[in-house]
């Protein structure tokens, strides 16, 4: 239950005011028949930031959406993760994949992407959504990435049928869209910020606080007391999605062990189940915590 909850963040509702603000400008020209030139999004933040949650959510709640099913001949948004290796053909292949109309036999790049625009207007497609767009940037030589980013360029600006781009993925996706003028200036951009263990200390309590409340596993008297919540934002790499994730580990283990309360001994036991690491190396037990690098599993001392 826990799980399925989403925990709103105000990058949620700037993702979601700026999404329906395209959706609808984009509506009314299609309605009246004058296309403009469409707009992206890009949403990026490190691993487990919440990036995929956050436009899955947006999917799903975003009222009147019509999203791709089997036998329906128009949808509004089409989602699918850049493939890998990620080249303009495999990439072109995958939409055409998503859009229910995969390829029958080998074509050039060019054929493919003519394709993905046709059906894209066929049903009248009005957002591509790409996951993991970093992808298309990395390994690609100055002049492979020109030629993506004038196929995405191509999409938004289709006399006939422009497609709005919502683009997801980690920072280096930056790259991508700082390496043209002309595309960063169709691109809104939003950024998941990194937790402040300062800052944001009494908003963690608060999240942590609701989760253990649903479950009735409230916080111990010494966890309050305890710096658990700066604990737990450097166990998160100070990324909001793992500190959700790591709380919900840490209630678990709590639940599993018949305990009454949250103490921060559940956190750790949570972090060792994780990341396979020694005591030492466990941000819930070390004394110096913050050099810790959460991030690499099966941590032992001395070790580089
Ligand atoms: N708003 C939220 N509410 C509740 N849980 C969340 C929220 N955002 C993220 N999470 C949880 O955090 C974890 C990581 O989220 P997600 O997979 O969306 O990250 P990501 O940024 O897409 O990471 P990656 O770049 O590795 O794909 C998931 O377990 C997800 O359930
Ligand atoms: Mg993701």
């Amino acid at each position: 239950m826990l799980r399925t909850h989403f925990a709103h963040h105000p990058i949620y509702e700037q993702l979601e005011g700026q999404f329906e603000r395209l959706l609808s400008n984009r509506r009314v020209e299609v309605d009246i028949g004058k296309a403009r030139e469409a707009r992206a999004i890009a949403l990026i933040g490190a691993s487990g930031s919440g990036k995929s949650t956050a436009i899955n959510r947006l999917l799903t709640k975003t009222p009147d959406l019509i999203l791709p099913e089997e036998g329906q001949d128009y949808c509004d948004i089409v989602s699918l993760i850049i493939p890998s290796p990620a080249t303009l053909k495999s990439v072109g292949r995958a939409i055409l994949e998503a859009l229910g109309r995969p390829l029958r036999r080998e074509r050039t790049t060019d054929a493919i992407w003519e394709l993905v625009k046709a059906f894209l207007q066929e049903r009248k497609v009005l957002f591509l959504h790409l996951d993991e767009a970093q992808d298309i940037a990395r390994h690609q030589t100055p002049k492979e990435m020109q030629s993506v980013i004038n196929t995405l360029k191509s999409l938004m600006q289709s006399p006939s049928w422009p497609v709005g781009l919502i683009l997801s993925g980690t920072p280096g996706l930056k790259d991508l869209l700082n390496y043209d003028p002309q595309l960063a200036r169709r691109v809104f951009p939003i950024e998941l910020p990194r937790l402040s263990p300062l800052g944001d200390i009494s908003e963690v309590r608060t999240l942590v606080g609701f989760y253990s409340k649903e479950v009735g596993i409230p916080w111990g008297p010494e966890t309050i007391a305890s710096d658990v919540a700066t604990r737990l934002v450097h166990a998160a790499d100070r990324e909001f999605g793992l500190l959700i994730e790591i709380t919900i580990d840490g209630i678990e283990e709590a639940l599993h062990s018949g305990a009454s309360s949250l103490a921060i001994e559940h956190f750790a036991m949570a972090f060792s189940r994780r990341s396979g690491c020694i005591a030492g190396l466990n941000p819930f037990l070390a004394d110096d915590f913050e050099r810790i690098d959460v991030r690499k599993l099966l941590g032992r001392e001395g070790e580089e």
